[in-house]
């Protein structure tokens, strides 16, 4: 029988998220913002603008003020994924997508981040994948289980074929949402909805462990 991966891409496959706090955080300063690495963690898998909302922290701007602040702060974003490479794959994950690749698992990635093209082609996993879902694919964010259902399309399975590999709260809850067999990366305090866990990552994984019957 059919079976897909769908991985989320920041946190699962590499770690921007250091990359986002920087670059959140120089805007952030700019505007004499207070803003912390605890305060980056709530915006783990959540979209741009809505990441501006939880940094603004209920300070209110007119539309064209907040569209020049997320595109200061993406190019900032964007300055720094020039240093991405091969090497900042986490650990665990090419050996991983390879053997499921060869093992013929269909493989598909559903991250909410617009610029998640330029980071799997620093990556060099582009062509691992059978179907790309990014920030352009869908209206309805995580916790909406909308991206993985689009991607498992792509992949013409349904969603209880697919195993989601997720680090957000709001992506675990996207994907149970949505059907899927979730599998939180992480702590249990962020992905204890999960149908299983991942503490340590795809390091840990095997593929043989993840069989649907
Ligand atoms: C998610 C990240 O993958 O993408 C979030 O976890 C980020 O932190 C979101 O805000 C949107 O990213 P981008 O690149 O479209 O601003
Ligand atoms: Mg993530």
């Amino acid at each position: 029988m059919e079976l897909g991966f769908i991985f989320d891409l920041d946190g699962v496959i590499t770690d921007t998220a250091e990359y986002h706090y920087q670059a959140w955080k120089q805007l952030a300063d700019e505007e004499n913002i207070p803003f912390t690495r605890q305060d980056n963690e709530a915006l783990r898998g959540v979209p741009r603008r809505r990441s501006l909302e939880l940094l603004l922290k209920g300070r209110v701007f007119p539309e064209d003020k907040l569209v020049e602040m997320e595109t200061r702060k993406n190019n900032y974003y964007q300055a720094l994924l020039e240093n991405i490479t091969p090497g900042d794959l986490l650990p665990g994950v090419l050996p991983f997508l390879t053997e499921a690749k060869v093992t013929g698992i269909r493989l598909g990635l559903g991250s909410a981040s617009k610029n998640a093209m330029t980071v799997i082609r620093r990556l060099g996993i582009e062509p691992l994948f059978d179907a790309i879902g990014d920030g352009y694919c869908v209206v309805n964010h995580k916790p909406a289980p909308d991206l993985f259902i689009w991607v498992a399309g792509r992949l013409g399975l349904w969603p209880t074929r697919c195993f989601v590999f997720e680090d957000a709260e709001a992506g675990v809850d996207a994907a149970i949402a949505g059907g899927f067999h979730a599998i939180g990366i992480g702590p249990d305090e962020r992905v204890g909805r999960a149908h299983y866990i991942l503490p340590e990552g795809l390091k840990t994984a095997h593929i043989h462990d993840f069989r649907i019957t």
